[in-house]
Parts: structure tokens; C-alpha cells; sequence
């Protein structure tokens, strides 16, 4: 059965808050070339938005990805990394890593603790949503775009079973 897609955020709040991310990173990051870091695959498009609104020059992109949530609509709790990092690509380097949305916090914490083990000059967390009721661990989130309500959500990168992450805006779905 289809499910019901209830608009919750328009493309126009999206841009809204991928401008205002991007100038507080241009802030942040000038004259220090950082690295971003996508975590797939949900970060894609919302990675490909934010560095184009970027004015400092990011000396490379690079993306890993953690798998937690398989096929379910609810975190497993389980985080496996499926791709890395090359060795001593973000040693010494200034990294913003890039996340669609912090949920429970699992895949995010994570993925922190691996990057840290690579040995980067600074570290910082850029999440475009943040659904801080759902969280398990304590994330910081150093760039904020969205804070949202805990409703299951997709479109922007974001997925249900691998459906809808081309939407071009977000959505709560109702089954
Ligand atoms: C989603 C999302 C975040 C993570 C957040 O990824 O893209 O990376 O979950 O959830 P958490 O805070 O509860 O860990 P997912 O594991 O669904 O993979 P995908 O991005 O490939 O769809």
C-alpha cells in the first residue's frame, strides 16, 4: 500500500537553511581549506547543495558510509561501516563532516569516532535535521540547519527502503 506523504519542510526552508549553514561555515573555515565528509547516503544531495553555497575553498570531499537502518523504518541500534577513508587523507586537515539528519545519534557518534582515530587537526558536525527526541547518545551539533518533530521522514537524500530520496523537499510519512 502507498503510504501518505505529509509535506513538512518546502524546498524554499531547505534553501533557506543551507544558505545560512554555508555562511556560518565561510565564517568558521576561511583561509583553512577544509575537508567535507558526506556520509552516505543520505548526506548526498544535501552535501552537493551546501558546498556549492560555500564561498572557502574546501580542499577535498570525501565520503564514508555507515550502515544502521537496512530496511526498517526504525534504528537497528547496529552500526557497521561499509566505506571508509583512505589512510592520512584527513590527518592534520580541518574536517567538517556532513550528515542529513541526527536521529538517534548511533550512526553519527560513530562516525565521529572513526574520523578521530584519523588523526584530523579539528572536527566539527554539520547536520542538516536534528531530531533530538529520539536520541540515544549525545551528539554536538556544531552546524544546525533544522530541528524537526519525531515523525519518520524522506525526501532531500533521505529514504524509506531506498524510495524517495530524489524528492526535492521533506516529508513525514503516514502508513
Ligand atoms: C540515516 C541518516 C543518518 C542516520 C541517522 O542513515 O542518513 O546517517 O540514519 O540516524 P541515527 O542518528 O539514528 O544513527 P541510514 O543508516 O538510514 O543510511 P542511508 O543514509 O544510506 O539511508
Amino acid at each position: 500500500m502507498d503510504e501518505k506523504l505529509v509535506p513538512l519542510i518546502s524546498q524554499s526552508e531547505i534553501a533557506t537553511a543551507v544558505q545560512r549553514l554555508a555562511r556560518e561555515l565561510d565564517r568558521d573555515y576561511q583561509n583553512s581549506f577544509p575537508i567535507v565528509i558526506g556520509v552516505l547516503k543520505g548526506s548526498f544531495i544535501f552535501l552537493a547543495d551546501l558546498i556549492r553555497q560555500m564561498q572557502t575553498p574546501i580542499c577535498n570531499v570525501e565520503l564514508i558510509r555507515l550502515s544502521s537502518y537496512g530496511c526498517s523504518t526504525t534504528s537497528s541500534g547496529e552500526v557497521k561501516m561499509v566505506m571508509g577513508l583512505a589512510e592520512g587523507i584527513i590527518n592534520n586537515k580541518n574536517v567538517i563532516l556532513v550528515e542529513d539528519i541526527v536521529d538517534t545519534g548511533l550512526s553519527t557518534s560513530k562516525a565521529i569516532e572513526i574520523l578521530k582515530t584519523h588523526n584530523p587537526s579539528s572536527l566539527k558536525l554539520c547536520a542538516l535535521l536534528d531530531k533530538p527526541s529520539r536520541r540515544k547518545v549525545q551528539v554536538e551539533i556544531d552546524y544546525l540547519g533544522i530541528e524537526i518533530p519525531d515523525r519518520f521522514i524522506i525526501g532531500y537524500g533521505i529514504d524509506m527502503n531506498e524510495k524517495y530520496r530524489q524528492l526535492p523537499a521533506i516529508y513525514a510519512i503516514e502508513e
